[in-house]
């Protein structure tokens, strides 16, 4: 099965990356690293089943190969990130919520979409913990 991550670069895309990996899953990672980081995929650079393509989901998406899944987890997170990146954050979640859908549909693949969290449920859930993959700007 293969599955398209977008914000594979981030907290959740990453660690969800990951899991599917670690399941026998092959995984595109999708992302403009707006918020996310390259260092969150250094450890996928010889998995022969991981691939990262850079692209902005609120362009139209152009993925070769057959897709399985397309899980939507491309949008900043934190209110700094959406103070710093508002346009951006409103674009993602529509335009490329809408891109996202449309790459599912032209591939007859199934699609997950995150909900939203917020910021209280966040630290609720993550607590204050740093490490390397958890840092959050609560
Ligand atoms: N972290 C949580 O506890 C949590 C809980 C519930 C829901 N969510 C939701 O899940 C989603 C992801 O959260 P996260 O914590 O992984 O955030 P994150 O900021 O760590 O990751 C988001 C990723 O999306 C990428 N991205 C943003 N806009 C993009 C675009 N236009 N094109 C391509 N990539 C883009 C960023 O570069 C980043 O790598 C958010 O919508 C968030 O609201 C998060």
């Amino acid at each position: 099965m293969r599955a398209v991550v977008t914000g594979g670069a981030g907290f959740l895309g990453s660690h969800l990356s990951d899991k599917l990996l670690a399941e026998g899953w092959d995984v595109l990672a999708l992302d403009n690293f707006i918020t996310g980081a390259k260092g969150n995929l250094s450890h996928l650079a010889k998995n022969k089943k991981f691939k990262f393509q850079k692209a902005d989901v609120s362009k139209p998406l152009k993925v070769a190969g057959k897709v399985g899944y397309v899980l939507h987890f491309a949008s900043p997170a934190s209110p700094p990130d959406y103070l710093k990146h508002p346009i951006a954050t409103m674009k993602v979640g529509s335009v490329g919520t809408q891109n996202a859908l449309e790459l599912a549909l032209a591939k007859k693949a199934k699609f997950f979409l995150r909900r939203s969290g917020s910021f209280s449920a966040t630290r609720r859930i993550l607590g204050t913990r740093q490490s390397h993959r958890a840092t959050r700007r609560l």
